[in-house]
């Protein structure tokens, strides 16, 4: 154990830093896994579907003891899971009842920039913000967190986010498992350190390049959960909504799964595997089979491929977690399959690509530059291609995470893309000095005066400035000014 001093927003205090995490068989599993409700609401003359969103502070008891003082979307900690079908017109009154500023964003949905959450699409307390849009993209599974410049990490630690599901009429029609809550489970997964007091400490340790690392994993806001499982297959909705932590998925008896959607939706064809990496912000649907009467526990074996060396534990690479355990019923129903066709494979044209362009991420950089909110680092006009080429030169991970748009990943270090990243993806990890050139089309939603963001989605770096700004332009449109809006 070492104790290394560190100097954050609650003064100077020792954290001590660990050589390395490993809960593997320490876990009691002991409660039962908490499923999110379905976010309710109502659906208004026009036809539009409207959610009611509260954002709040409240306690939490994860520990014995003192409870915790967390954050939450219509409760004190996370929030409902939004579901709605492609094509639908919703609307969200977003009230921001925590008592400072914040934003609510949805990342990975294709939403004009004023109504993306971002840094500009601030709430002050109090207020009630009113986004709305039609959903025009593939079924998928997404997720929604703050936004707001500088404080992104510590409200979304607090507990400030939930899934999002799009649904739609293909994906139904696959006979997937699909029972939200039965045979289709949201998995949220975030690494939190509690202090003596039982409060969350998401301080950086003064050497820790990621941010914060906790050791304990909570699965929907639920501390060592198990889950009983009725089915023979099991779809499990993985989200890494932790802010620096890198998970390398697989379970305890290294059986395999298939992995049949990523952050913007399925896969062409399920994949095979027995480990999946996923990085602060990525989402990873994976099916599971389930023998009658056994129990065997989701774990993490660490950061994953390409990560190999990152071994202490401020570099969050060689910890083992246990995350979750299943135990199945003596009986299992069996009506699922895991169909061999499942969705579109990314398909970006790129015989006719506008503009290439690249991005070098170092150190709480992006090509040398910090985010700045009134700068717009550069346009992109509506209806076009581009292709990104992106590399991490640091030598400790980040990872890379565009609004608006889901991306094809066309290579890596110019090799085929792996096979998670086959499918579309909206976050994808930057392992070091790998080049990987992502494809992508903007459509519609121009906006001279509302950028979205590209950022690294550890949310310290992000905080810190790892963050750049476009805006989508019209025929003959000029980049406006964003200084108009109110941000803080
Ligand atoms: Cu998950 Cu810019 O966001
Ligand atoms: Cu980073």
């Amino acid at each position: 154990v070492v104790a290394v001093l560190v100097v954050g927003a609650g003064g100077v205090g020792l954290h001590y830093v660990r050589a390395g995490v490993d809960t593997v068989g320490e876990v009691d599993f002991s409660e039962r896994l908490a499923i999110p409700p379905v976010a309710g609401s109502r659906v208004d003359a026009a036809g539009t579907r409207v959610f009611d969103l509260d954002i709040r502070a409240g306690e939490t008891r994860f520990h014995d003891g003192p409870a915790t003082r967390t954050a939450g979307v219509n409760g004190a900690f996370l929030g409902p899971t939004i579901r709605a079908h492609r094509g639908e017109n919703v609307a969200f009154t977003v009230h921001n009842g925590l008592g400072e500023t914040t934003s609510l964003h949805w990342h990975g949905m294709h939403v004009p920039a004023a109504m993306d959450g971002g840094p500009h699409q601030t709430v002050a307390p109090g207020e009630t913000w009113t986004p709305k849009w039609t959903v025009a993209q593939p079924a998928a599974t997404l997720w929604y967190h703050p936004h707001l410049h500088g404080k992104t990490a510590e409200h979304a630690y607090r507990g400030v986010s939930g899934m999002f599901i799009l649904d739609d009429d293909d994906t139904a029609a696959l006979n997937l498992p699909d029972t939200y809550g039965v045979d289709d489970l949201p998995v949220i997964v975030q690494d939190r350190d509690f202090d003596d007091g039982n409060q969350f400490d998401g301080s950086v340790p003064f050497l820790g390049n990621l941010g914060a690392l906790g050791d304990e994993i909570l699965v929907n806001g639920v501390l060592g959960p198990y889950t009983e499982v009725s089915t023979r297959l099991v779809r499990l909705r993985l989200l890494n909504a932790s802010n620096a932590r890198i998970y390398d998925f697989g379970f305890a008896d290294d059986r395999r799964f298939s992995l049949v959607g990523t952050d913007g939706g399925l896969l062409a064809a399920p994949w095979r595997t027995t480990r999946l990496q996923l990085s602060p912000g990525e989402r990873a649907e994976i099916v599971v089979a389930f023998r009658p009467g056994e129990t065997t526990e989701l774990r993490s074996y660490g950061g994953g491929e390409g990560l190999e060396g990152f071994g202490a534990r401020i570099n969050g690479g060689a910890d083992r977690f246990d995350v979750l355990q299943f135990r199945a019923a003596d009986r299992l129903t069996d009506t699922t399959e895991v169909p061999a066709v499942l969705g579109a494979a990314p398909d970006v044209d790129t015989d006719d690509v506008a503009r290439a362009r690249s991005f070098e991420l170092a150190g709480r950089e992006i090509n040398g530059a910090r985010m700045d909110m009134d700068r717009v680092d550069f346009a992109v006009r509506e209806g076009s291609t581009e292709v990104w080429e992106v590399v991490n030169t640091n030598g400790y991970p980040h990872n890379f995470h565009v609004h608006d748009v889901r991306f094809q990943v066309l290579d890596v270090a110019g090799g085929a893309a792996p096979p998670p990243l086959r499918g579309w993806k909206d976050t994808v990890l930057l392992v070091p000095d790998r080049t990987y050139r992502l494809a992508m089309r903007f459509s519609d939603y121009s906006d001279p005066d509302s950028p979205y963001m590209y950022h690294c989605h550890l949310l310290t770096h992000e905080d810190e400035g790892m963050m750049g700004q476009f805006v989508v332009l019209g025929d003959g449109e000029e980049i406006g000014s964003v200084a108009g809006h109110d941000h803080p």
